[in-house]
């Protein structure tokens, strides 16, 4: 295929007809497909089923608690065993929070506001807090600092993570910056894994501010799509610079089980942890311990967690595989767009030509494609080129997969061709 960057003009005018004609007949076909939700089909929710009508019998542990009563704020010591075997960090180390890890994400930046954090002065009473923003990145995250009114600054994404020159260059030199938004495995939207590299530079930089922290969500860190992706341990790292109070790690089982039904945790250093857990006991008096055995006695150890992974990932890589053949067969050699192949996660990032994704999710919304709002991967939703859409495959079966696909490449060759055109006047 020819560059569509190299067409004359009257090759663009040709392929404009074609591709507006391709799309007048997508557009009568009427369909309602959506590929913005990142959330599992119902047939990955079936994997988790036995779970609905778990027999927790009498509700006792096997330690000896009664998980049916209040107590026992740091969660179960089943489950922080559990946990502590799948992500290899030490149960005391970790609280077990409930259903939602961005819950726990939400209320870690609000203690910092309000409290401070390591008897420094609350980041409210600051003139100013920044956030680093690797960045296509997880809109939820940005909208928390949006709401929380920390001003963040974008860091562009490489194939091993954020870059780290930047970060490391404007940690030291300013200390209004107090953290950095890390989904270290298999990031959305992107798919991209941080290397052991970027992991030791991030434990390791020197940072203007005290009291900087970062948010390490490691929401796909068992999600893998084709083996396994070695992750660094942040809490290692950090441990061997003397920075381990460096670090708030997340994770939850909303896409190992339930979304929204799942158990999520923070870990941290013990002195953040004593922190943490000063403030969640006048929040709560504990958890839902009910749903920490049922997860618990489900997925029962590492190798249990890794076993249902694979189901998922035999369920969910054709439909990943579906989407990059798409985009090969039709994109592929055009120059129109770029994307990068995940090992893992949820999500598959495209590129289109700079100031074509607003376009294209908009002719594709026109044709019956719903798609993640394009700017929504950056803060502010400003996607300074405006070129990065995210493509969600998992929620929608493969034939409708398969339409919206076609659609989608439709669309973006003619945003392109209509920009290249425009860009000739
Ligand atoms: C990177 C990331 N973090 C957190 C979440 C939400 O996690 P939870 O359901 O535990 O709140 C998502 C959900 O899409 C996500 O993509």
């Amino acid at each position: 295929m020819k560059r569509y960057t190299e067409c004359s003009q009257a090759e663009l005018i040709a392929l404009q007809d074609e591709w507006q004609t391709k799309f007048d007949h997508c557009k009568k076909l009427a369909l309602k497909l959506d590929m913005s939700r990142g959330k599992p089909g119902p047939e990955q929710l079936d994997l988790s089923r036995e779970l609905l009508r778990y027999d927790l019998a009498d509700g006792m542990t096997e330690s000896g608690v009664d998980a049916r009563n209040y107590g026992g704020l740091e969660g179960l010591t089943e489950t922080r065993a559990f946990f502590s075997e799948v992500l290899d960090i030490p149960a005391q180390n970790m609280i077990i929070g409930g259903n939602s890890s961005l819950n726990l994400m939400y209320d870690a930046v609000v203690r910092c506001l309000i409290f401070g954090t390591g008897g420094h002065t609350p980041w409210s009473k600051l003139p100013k807090v920044r956030f680093l923003c690797p960045s296509p990145g997880y809109d939820r995250h940005f909208a928390i600092c949006e709401e929380l009114g920390i001003e963040m600054i974008v860091v562009p994404m490489t194939s091993t993570g954020p870059d780290m020159d930047m970060v490391e260059k404007l940690v030291a030199e300013d200390d209004s910056i107090k953290g950095i938004w890390c989904v270290p495995l298999y990031s959305n939207p992107q798919g991209i894994c941080y290397s052991d590299e970027t992991v030791e530079r991030l434990a390791a930089m020197r940072c203007a501010a005290p009291d900087f922290r970062i948010f390490w969500d490691n929401a796909y860190g068992v999600h893998h799509l084709a083996g396994e992706t070695p992750l660094r341990n942040i809490f290692e790292a950090a441990g061997a610079c003397g920075n381990s109070d460096r670090v708030y790690y997340f994770f939850s089982t909303s896409k190992i089980t339930f979304p929204g039904a799942g158990v999520a945790l923070v870990a941290a250093s013990p002195a953040n942890i004593a922190e943490i857990s000063r403030h969640m006991t006048i929040q709560t008096i504990g958890h839902d311990k009910l749903n920490q055995l049922r997860t618990v006695r489900f997925l029962k150890n590492a190798d249990g967690v890794r076993e249902q992974m694979r189901r998922q990932a035999a369920l969910i890589a054709p439909k990943f595989q579906l989407v990059l053949s798409h985009l090969e067969k039709e994109l592929g050699g055009s120059g129109v767009a770029e994307w990068e192949t995940p090992a893992g996660g949820y999500f598959v990032a495209v590129d289109t030509l700079d100031g074509c994704a607003r376009e294209t999710v908009a002719l594709a919304a026109e044709a019956g494609v719903k798609l993640t709002s394009a700017g929504a991967t950056f803060p502010y939703h400003k996607d300074p080129r405006d070129r990065n859409i995210r493509i969600a495959p998992t929620y929608p079966s493969l034939a409708e997969l398969d339409k919206a696909m076609q659609i989608f490449c439709v669309c973006v060759k003619l945003a392109a061709v209509r920009r290249l055109l425009d860009g000739q006047k």
